[in-house]
């Protein structure tokens, strides 16, 4: 029986707002790439863009998105576009924002996310590194991101982004934002989260509270190594999809929004396909992380970003 084709959808985020469950991933698109990539994805029916200030290609989304708006009936509030404030921005969020919609040359976005829980130092440049290759950040001590949060927060209210949320966090950090009272609880969660990293507890943790999850790296990063995994092949050839259709129809089904990232247009095209998948599929990919668990992304901080304490630890 051939694969029952699902449509993308829109989830409900705490705000009453809505975000679709499918975007187009930026990360490693080079402003030419991007821009193609971009005026691809919005052309085959994406509404949902994800970006970053560290991408250094938001000039090109930003650039895409309002030619595709010139060119369509497709209008702004039609569009879900998502970037990111840099660590060593977190001192001064207003200035970050206004400068990231200067290079969209968008009024506004919909998702401002904090692209790490722990601030770098400002003043010396884009991700700033010691002799040894370090990222230099502030002691959590001196400036957490609970406070770079608090700063954050204030955008809402001053209309430069309709939602705010973080990214690389985990369930005692998100729950320490939620319980902090002068603080409105972020809309969306981005973390890594693929079969083998499915964080099963993030996700249910934050279905509870009512938080949208992101699963970043859906593939498995760059070169996709996902999609060579023999479950995920095999199940694609039950179906007679492509394998990425099976890993982003996944993300999808377990009520996450996935980011697979594509600067090949036929591969735009293709994994923004929809499959339902049957309650074994489900079962056997929920399970891939038993035989093999991998993170792909670390940044070389020298504290461990990713520790399950509410604190971070210095790696040993
Ligand atoms: N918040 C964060 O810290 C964070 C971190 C990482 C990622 N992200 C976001 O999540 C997005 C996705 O993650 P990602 O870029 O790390 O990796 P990904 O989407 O898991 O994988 C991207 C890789 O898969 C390849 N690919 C895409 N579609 C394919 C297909 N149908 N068949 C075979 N290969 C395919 C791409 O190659 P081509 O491009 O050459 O087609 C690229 O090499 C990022 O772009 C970014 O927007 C956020």
């Amino acid at each position: 029986m051939p694969a029952k084709i699902k449509p993308v959808e829109s989830l409900k985020l705490n705000n009453n707002l809505s975000i679709p469950n499918v975007a187009l991933g930026t990360w490693k698109a080079s402003p030419d790439d991007c821009y193609n990539a971009v005026m691809t994805a919005l052309k085959c029916g994406y509404t949902h863009i994800d970006t970053a200030r560290i991408y250094r290609n938001e000039v090109s989304v930003g650039r895409a998105v309002n030619d595709f708006l010139k060119q369509s009936d497709v209008k702004r509030e039609d569009l879900f576009i998502t970037t990111k404030i840099s660590p060593y921005e977190f001192q001064d969020p207003e200035n970050a924002i206004l400068a990231s919609l200067e290079r969209l040359q968008l009024d506004y976005v919909d998702l401002y996310l904090m692209h790490h829980c722990l601030a770098e130092v400002t003043g010396e440049g884009i991700m700033p590194r010691d002799e040894n290759g370090f990222r230099k950040h502030i002691p959590p001590e001196v400036f957490s991101y609970v406070d770079a949060y608090r700063l954050l927060q204030k955008l809402v209210s001053k209309g430069y982004t309709k939602s705010i949320g973080i990214c690389n966090i985990n369930v005692p950090k998100i729950q320490r934002l939620l319980e902090t009272k002068d603080l409105i609880p972020p809309a969306v969660v981005q973390c890594e989260i693929h079969p083998y990293l499915p964080q099963h507890d993030l996700v249910e943790f934050c279905k509870a509270n009512n938080v949208v999850v992101e699963a970043y790296s859906p593939f498995g990063s760059t070169g996709a190594p996902l999609l060579d995994d023999p479950d995920i092949v095999q199940i694609a050839q039950k179906h007679d999809v492509t394998p990425a259709c099976i890993a982003v129809s996944w993300a999808v089904q377990r009520g996450t929004v996935a980011l697979p990232k594509s600067t090949t247009a036929e591969r735009i095209k293709a994994n923004i396909i929809l499959i339902e998948l049957d309650g074994d599929d489900m079962d056997v990919i929920d399970n891939i992380h038993k035989r093999i668990t991998k993170r792909y992304l670390e940044p070389k901080w020298k504290l461990n970003v990713y520790d399950s304490d509410a604190d971070f630890r210095p790696y040993t």
